[in-house]
């Protein structure tokens, strides 16, 4: 398989401008960042003026209509379309975020489109999330216990119980958050970053857990909770409104809770 880091030292150059149809009113131009292992050499930035008349008004439907009408080798994923899967996470205009959830109108001027930053490209706005997975993997995110289930019944939680995990259960694992915090661009191998951080404190105070421990003795490391500088710009991208800095700041209270 063909290397998946860009070239040292790559810069992005201009690319290929595909004009839209004669007689398009309503043009937009979208800038595509576009890299492919097998070619090998700069990534560059390829143009698309698309007819938004002819278009649906979110950023992946832009991106769906060059690949189905245009440019059938521009390579993204998506799935779902709705802010569900997470899948479809990319920087668009500077901004971490879901192509779905990201509506062409917000954008003034060209729309400019790159992959998650600081993460290995595998082609085009695909990152190499390998890392991510395993550090995901890492916390291990499911619910341990040692006493047996109830026989007649499931392990229940209290009202207030279960919204402590509110705010956490909804994060679709996009790692907008993380691939936009600088402490995870320079440590990345490291440090959890705040996706794994808050998948973590999901199940540390999940009160049907009995490893809450043992999990917050996993993270008492120099890198992997506390290269957290509260930097927040994972709070401040995060295309689904919650919080990592905050389940990140109950994580470090709960370590000097436990330390008396
Ligand atoms: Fe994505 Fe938000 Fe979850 Fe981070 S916290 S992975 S930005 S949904
Ligand atoms: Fe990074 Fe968020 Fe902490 S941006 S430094 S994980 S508060
Ligand atoms: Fe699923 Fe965008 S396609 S979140």
């Amino acid at each position: 398989m063909a290397e998946l880091t860009l070239p040292k030292n790559s810069r992005v150059v201009a690319g290929t401008t595909h004009k839209a149809p004669a007689g398009s009113t309503n043009v937009k131009s979208f800038q595509v960042y576009r890299w492919n292992p097998d070619e090998g050499g700069n990534p560059h930035t390829d143009t698309y003026e698309i007819d938004l008349d002819q278009c649906g008004p979110m950023v992946l439907d832009a991106l769906i209509k060059i690949k189905n009408e245009i440019d059938p080798t521009l390579t993204f994923r998506r799935s779902c379309r709705e802010g569900i899967c997470g899948s479809c996470a990319m920087n668009i205009d500077g901004t971490n975020t879901l192509a779905c959830l990201k509506p062409i109108e917000s954008v003034q001027d060209a729309v400019k489109i790159n992959p998650l930053p600081h993460m290995a490209v595998v082609k085009d706005l695909i990152p190499d999330l390998t890392q991510a997975y395993a550090q995901y993997t890492s916390i291990e995110p499911w619910l341990q216990a040692d006493s047996p289930v109830p026989p007649d019944a499931e392990r229940l939680q209290s009202i207030e119980e279960r919204a402590e995990l509110d705010g956490l259960w909804e994060c679709i694992l996009c790692f907008c958050c993380s691939t936009s915090c600088p402490s995870y661009w320079w440590n990345g191998d490291r440090f959890l970053g705040p996706a794994v951080l808050m998948a973590a404190y999901r199940w540390i105070v999940d009160s049907r857990d009995e490893n809450a421990g043992k999990r917050l003795d996993a993270l008492e490391d120099p890198f992997k909770l506390y290269r957290c500088h509260t930097i927040m710009n994972c709070t401040q991208t995060c295309p689904k409104g919650l919080n990592p800095a905050q389940a990140i700041g109950k994580i470090k209270q709960r370590m000097i809770e436990r330390r008396g």
